[in-house]
């Protein structure tokens, strides 16, 4: 081991587990490149005032999790702590708005950092696939997102998981929601943290995990009751659409995200094989934000769901992912000339598209049979002097363990031939 470990809240994706990170990601973007979301990549830190207004400056993200720094050059950056904001920013900038074609439907994966009490579940740098579907206030772009995210959990093989659902009303609604929400708080018993809160962002009060807290806020008004009739016909819209889809969720009217921007449409996958950090994914509209960073009108919604956890529900529900291995032929030369002829022949496998390795370092007959062993290949290509002075190689399976010999100048087809 070396002086160094990875930092806390950290873990590295090592071979042969980190497969199962690529396959999930890739089975989360799967659906969305199916269904016009174009990828987006934007840097890994922004403006700090960027996430300040855009996820909100209340925010546990934003006053205690934010990597924030100042530059050399005295700019004031972080490290993205989720990717809504520096999409948008990224659309806006890149006037994708004007191309007169919306919804702007993008996707996105990537790293992201939050500096949380790190435990299972819950790190520092995470992972996360993302869309975005900007410019369309449209029920039916809501339950697009919510069922192509369904269909990439489905395809893993989950089944543990719950889409909960919820309407946080627009500007019309939610400020005389929130009023009435912050008179029911301040006739409560708080502590002072809590008291500033009920202030800045009582939303998340009804969020506080803390019993003497939960129990003061039965009776609390609830947002149903106070949503327009614009939001519950746009909400009731997003539900039958997703019941017609044979998607089932459920209602949970205390659902608040941990970002300011949302409105209308939340919703979270939760898992329940994941203990306290059971939320694999979640989203939402936020048809303000735009307007927040200085663009013009542009409603909009999207979700990121996170590939540790996604990992991790995996793991909870026994699903092993079926990954093909990496490397189909392995070679192994015995002898300097081998080496030379083994290596060419490896280059022209590779380049008529056939995954090969081959054993470097002069590793002994013993050995190298072993490693073609474990990199999980098929056929063997095995070659000594003998072989070459009778212009051929042994071509092994390595299940079966028959051997037969193969010209030199034949082998790309024979190889292919076996693998079929
Ligand atoms: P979020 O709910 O903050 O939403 O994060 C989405 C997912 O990222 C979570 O459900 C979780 O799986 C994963 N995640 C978040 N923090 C951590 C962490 N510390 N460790 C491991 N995983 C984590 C957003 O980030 C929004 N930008 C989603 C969105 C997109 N809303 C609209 N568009």
């Amino acid at each position: 081991m070396s002086t160094f470990q990875a930092p806390k809240g950290t873990y590295d994706l090592i071979p042969p587990h980190s497969a199962t990170y690529l396959a999930v990601r890739e089975a989360i973007a799967a659906p969305l490149k199916n269904s016009g979301y174009g990828y987006i990549e934007t840097p890994g830190f922004e403006n700090v005032e960027l996430f300040a207004r855009g996820v909100g400056e209340s925010t546990d993200i934003v006053t205690k999790e934010m990597y924030a720094f100042e530059t050399k050059g005295g700019d004031r950056l972080a490290l993205r702590p989720e990717g809504t904001a520096s999409v948008l920013r990224a659309a806006l900038e890149a006037n994708l708005h004007k191309a007169g074609n919306l919804p702007v439907k993008l996707w996105y994966s990537g790293s992201y950092y939050r500096y949380e009490r790190p435990q299972k579940g819950r790190y520092r740098h995470f992972s996360q696939v993302g869309a975005e579907a900007i410019g369309a206030e449209d029920p039916a772009l809501d339950a697009e997102l919510i069922i192509l995210a369904d269909q990439s959990y489905r395809a893993l093989g989950l089944r543990d998981f719950r889409i909960l659902l919820n309407s946080l009303g627009d500007k019309e609604c939610r400020p005389v929601y929130r009023a009435a929400l912050q008179d029911f708080l301040r006739g409560l018993d708080l502590d002072e943290d809590t008291r500033r809160r009920v202030d800045i962002n009582p939303l998340r009060v009804l969020d506080d995990k803390r019993e003497a807290v939960q129990k003061q806020l039965a009776g609390a008004p609830l947002l149903r009751d106070y949503l327009c009739e614009a939001c519950k016909a746009y909400h009731e819209q997003v539900r039958e659409l997703l019941t017609a889809a044979g998607v089932a969720f459920e209602d949970d009217e205390k659902l608040v995200r941990g970002l300011d921007y949302y409105t209308r449409t939340t919703f979270e996958f939760v898992h329940d094989g994941l203990g306290s950090q059971s939320a694999v994914g979640g989203g939402g509209r936020y048809d303000g934000l735009s307007e927040m960073i200085g663009g013009p009108a542009l409603p909009s919604v999207g979700w990121a769901l996170g590939v540790d956890r996604t990992v991790l529900a995996l793991e909870a529900e026994g699903i092993t992912l079926d990954i093909p291995a990496a490397t189909a032929v392995y070679a192994v030369p015995l002898g300097e000339e081998a080496r030379r002829v083994l290596f060419r022949a490896v280059t022209e496998l590779r380049r008529a598209g056939v995954a090969t390795d081959f054993a470097f370092g002069g590793k002994g007959l013993k050995n190298a049979m072993k490693s073609a062993n474990r990199s999980g290949a098929r056929l063997a290509l095995v070659a000594g002097e003998r072989d070459l002075a009778e212009g051929v190689v042994q071509l092994k399976d390595l299940t079966s363990g028959e051997q037969t010999a193969v010209a030199l100048d034949a082998v790309v087809d024979e190889v292919r031939r076996a693998l079929s």
